[in-house]
């Protein structure tokens, strides 16, 4: 019999560039590298909710939550500090349980190498052994590349939030997708 392989494995992979990052779970001695991650990805003011987490602490607290059962962050790592991560949480009802939400963000520099298929087929790859039944994630209308990439994967529009985020001055709709898992 075929063994199914770990979805929490840590994997070096090479980008169509010919960089190589290592996938793994995150680990709370990352904190300070996730936390910058996400900084300098919300303080691009474009792609993401988040604008900057407030202090370690906090970050700290985030990572707590991931306990690779209900909820996982994958980082991708260079030498050490981390370049990009995909998390998702389970829902907390039991009506909304079978459902993951997903979030994903890379660092630029490290964007259009393939790796955000790679951190998302991760993501989907551990909800399947999970026995998740849906994937879902919101995505602003202005960001037509992850749209493709999530299109690509599977995911099909759900709903839209009109107006819903502020980007600069302008009032932008967000994307609810959605992808079935289950039978
Ligand atoms: C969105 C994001 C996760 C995509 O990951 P990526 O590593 O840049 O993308 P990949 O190289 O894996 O490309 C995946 C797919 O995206 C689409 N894509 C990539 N670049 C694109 C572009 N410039 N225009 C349109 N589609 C594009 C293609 O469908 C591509 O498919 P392919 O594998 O056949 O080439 C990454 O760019 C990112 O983190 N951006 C900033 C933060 C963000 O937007 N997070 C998502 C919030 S919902």
């Amino acid at each position: 019999m075929r063994r199914m392989a770990d979805p929490l494995r840590a994997e070096e992979i090479t980008l169509r560039d010919g960089r190589k990052v290592v996938l793994r779970p995150a680990r709370m001695e990352d904190a300070e590298s996730t936390m910058r991650n996400v900084n300098r990805i919300g303080r691009e003011g474009i792609y993401i909710m988040v604008e900057e987490v407030p202090d370690l602490e906090s970050e700290r607290r985030w990572l707590e939550e991931f306990d690779g059962v209900r909820n996982v962050l994958i980082v991708a790592v260079d030498r050490g500090e981390v370049i990009g991560a995909a998390d998702c949480h389970a829902g907390a009802f039991p009506k909304d349980r079978h459902v993951g939400g997903i979030g994903i963000a890379i660092q630029d520099g490290w964007r259009e190498a393939g790796l955000g298929r790679r951190l998302m087929e991760r993501i989907l790859e551990w909800m399947r052994a999970r026995g998740f039944a849906k994937a879902e994630l919101a995505v602003f209308a202005t960001n037509v590349r992850a749209r493709r990439l999530y299109e690509s994967l599977g995911f099909g529009e759900e709903g839209v939030r009109r107006r819903h985020v502020r980007i600069g001055d302008d009032y932008v709709d967000e994307n609810l997708m959605g992808l079935w898992l289950g039978p």
